[in-house]
């Protein structure tokens, strides 16, 4: 049994580099991102030329003086010699010095604090237990859990928390940084080179569904970017059918998320929240999964600030109606 522990230990190194390719550091798709992989890079070939040089040496020093038969003595001694103190010192300095000036270089370059800059687009981010509010102060939108940015432009994020410490981290684009509670806001400049989607997470140990805080960045072409702006500031239209949900969900939701793109909320904002993906970041977005969510919103995301309201499954059938023309 004990001779399968170094087995596995070996295996779980080599696995832990599979993953999402959405949601890699070691595929980066932006500028930041790149730059801080670049760096990765850069301290992994140092590191492991270090290595090789240093075995080799190793090993050709313990062939080449090992004792010999019929050897008598103690071999010539070699301590005190300038000559190879030197190279023991110099070497790794110079090693030192071509860590140090990329990184120093890139690690300002990946805190800078772009709310100023007049190319940037800002963000502010708020983490919540378990979920993730946006707000475009310059297109006043509040939304939350899709972050919908343009490709190919600069993002000035502008990050805190309500309730206690989160983490904002997007792999394939760069970061991370701590949102913090009232001990002033953080930046993070982000950019995505190509339209797509990458995911986001939570990387602060914040509560029982710390491993749930996921969050979608979609890149969008500057006219798809445009059309989704549009769309939000436009209120969705509410068909017949789905005004008995509307009048429920007023009575039982509306104290809590906001459906007004201009307006932040105690939940998630559900303006377009037709349009995503995921329901609460996690489950698909089914209408059987959006009623098991209502029904029990513990059950799927353990700790979450929504209470289980005391609905009748055709009331909330009503609701999920009402919630599917949010487009
Ligand atoms: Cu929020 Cu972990």
């Amino acid at each position: 049994m004990w001779r399968l522990v170094p087995l596995f230990a070996v295996m779980s190194l080599l696995l832990a580099g599979c993953g999402n390719p959405t949601q890699s550091a070691l595929i980066p798709r932006g500028p930041y991102a790149q730059g801080q992989f670049d760096l990765m890079m850069l301290s992994l070939i140092i590191m492991i030329s270090v290595v090789v040089v240093v075995f080799l040496l190793y090993f050709y020093v313990i062939i080449r003086f090992r004792k010999r038969k019929g050897q008598t003595g103690v071999p010539k001694q070699v301590e005190g010699s300038h000559l190879l103190e030197v190279i023991w010192t110099v070497i790794p300095i110079i090693l030192l010095v071509i860590l140090a000036v990329p990184t120093i270089n890139t690690t300002f370059k990946s805190s800078e604090d772009l709310r100023q800059n007049k190319d940037a687009l800002v963000v502010k981010v708020t983490g919540h237990q378990f979920w993730w509010e946006f707000e475009y102060p310059s297109l006043g939108i509040h939304t939350a859990q899709d972050l919908v940015i343009p490709a190919g432009k600069k993002i000035a994020f502008e990050l805190s928390s309500v309730d206690v410490t989160h983490s904002f981290w997007i792999p394939s684009l760069g970061g991370k940084i701590d949102t913090n509670v009232g001990s002033g806001v953080n930046t993070l400049p982000l950019q995505a080179d190509e339209p797509g989607i990458y995911r986001g997470k939570c990387a602060e140990l914040c509560g029982d569904a710390h491993s749930l805080m996921d969050f979608k960045v979609i890149a969008k072409t500057d006219a798809d970017f445009q059309a989704w702006v549009d769309k939000m500031k436009t209120p969705a239209t509410v068909s017949a059918d789905a005004q008995k949900g509307q009048e429920l969900f007023k009575q039982n939701c509306l104290s809590c998320h906001a459906t007004d793109v201009k307006t932040g909320s105690f939940g998630p904002n559900l303006n377009g929240f037709a349009s995503r993906q995921k329901i609460a970041g996690i489950l698909d977005h089914t209408d059987a999964d959006l009623k098991a969510w209502i029904k029990d919103p513990q059950e799927e995301k353990v700790g979450n600030k929504m209470p289980k309201v005391p609905l009748k499954d055709e009331e909330i059938n009503e609701i999920v109606k009402y919630l599917n023309t949010l487009k």
